[in-house]
């Protein structure tokens, strides 16, 4: 019998975190669900996997604090003795101005602290994972379309991308495959959050002629944490329902 995969889904409480630990849940595979400060939301989703019959954990932990994002990964191997997925889902709040206008604060904020946190997640799953282990990066279509303001943004969110391409094939030979999704607009609170308009004006602009949902997102996030992803590795998966 083979034993069952473990997944750390970092930003597993709410949003594309959440529908992709439900997903992975749904899939036979333990989810330790990270969350910041939302305990209440963490617990939900924890609660609606054990009650369809899966397993899941809640562990709270601040991916901008590299101690805490050790840590992290330290309790899912103390409690469950391996990790087979870890979906790097989870990104600092995110600040958005033009270049011109951005202080050095929003340097530090949105690039130095997510990308930082990105490489010590990283390297510790490249550490730890198991043989036929998987590494997912949610990544975002603003690498691919360039707008004003989303630059400090997308530029964390192309070193990622630039990570992952390079890690499969430094965690190739133990059949460890390493890829990015790269998101479209996304139905969530970050997205609400941030500047360029309503949800309706940009799903005009989309051939499917709407926004994603998390379940959108969390489809193509499992399926590369499947083992019928196992020959995709070293990619960004564009998955922006056709925005880009
Ligand atoms: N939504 C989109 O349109 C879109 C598009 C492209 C890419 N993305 C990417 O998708 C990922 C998830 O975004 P989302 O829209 O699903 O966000 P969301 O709905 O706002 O959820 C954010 C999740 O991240 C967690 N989180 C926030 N700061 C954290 C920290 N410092 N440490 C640990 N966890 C933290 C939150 O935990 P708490 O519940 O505890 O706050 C929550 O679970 C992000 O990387 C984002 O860049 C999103």
């Amino acid at each position: 019998m083979t034993a069952r995969r473990i997944a750390l889904v970092t930003g597993g409480s709410r949003g594309i975190g959440s529908a992709a630990s439900r997903q992975l849940a749904a899939d036979d595979v333990t989810v330790v669900v990270n969350y910041h400060t939302n305990a209440e939301a963490a617990q939900k989703v924890v609660d609606e996997i054990r009650e369809g019959g899966g397993e899941a954990v809640p562990v709270q932990a601040d991916i901008g604090d590299p101690a805490q994002v050790r840590a992290l990964f330290d309790t899912v191997e103390d409690r469950f003795g391996a990790l087979d997925i870890y979906v790097n889902n989870a990104n600092t709040a995110a600040t958005f101005s033009t270049i011109a206008d951005a202080p050095d604060e929003h340097f530090e904020q949105t690039f130095l602290t997510n990308t930082r946190s990105m490489f010590v997640a990283l390297r510790e799953a490249a550490r730890r994972l198991r043989c036929d282990g998987r590494i997912i990066f949610v990544s975002s279509g603003v690498t691919k379309m360039h707008i004003p303001k989303f630059g400090l943004y997308a530029a964390t969110k192309a070193a990622g991308e630039q990570m992952i391409r390079t890690l499969a094939h430094e965690c190739g030979a133990r059949g460890v495959t390493a890829n990015s999704v790269v998101l479209g607009p996304i139905r969530s609170a970050s997205f609400d959050d941030r500047p360029g308009g309503a949800a309706e004006g940009i799903a005009q602009q989309t051939p499917l002629g709407r926004i994603g949902e998390p379940e959108d997102a969390a489809d193509v996030i499992a399926f590369l944490a499947s083992d019928a992803g196992r020959w995709i590795t070293g990619q960004s998966i564009n998955a922006g329902g056709g925005l880009y």
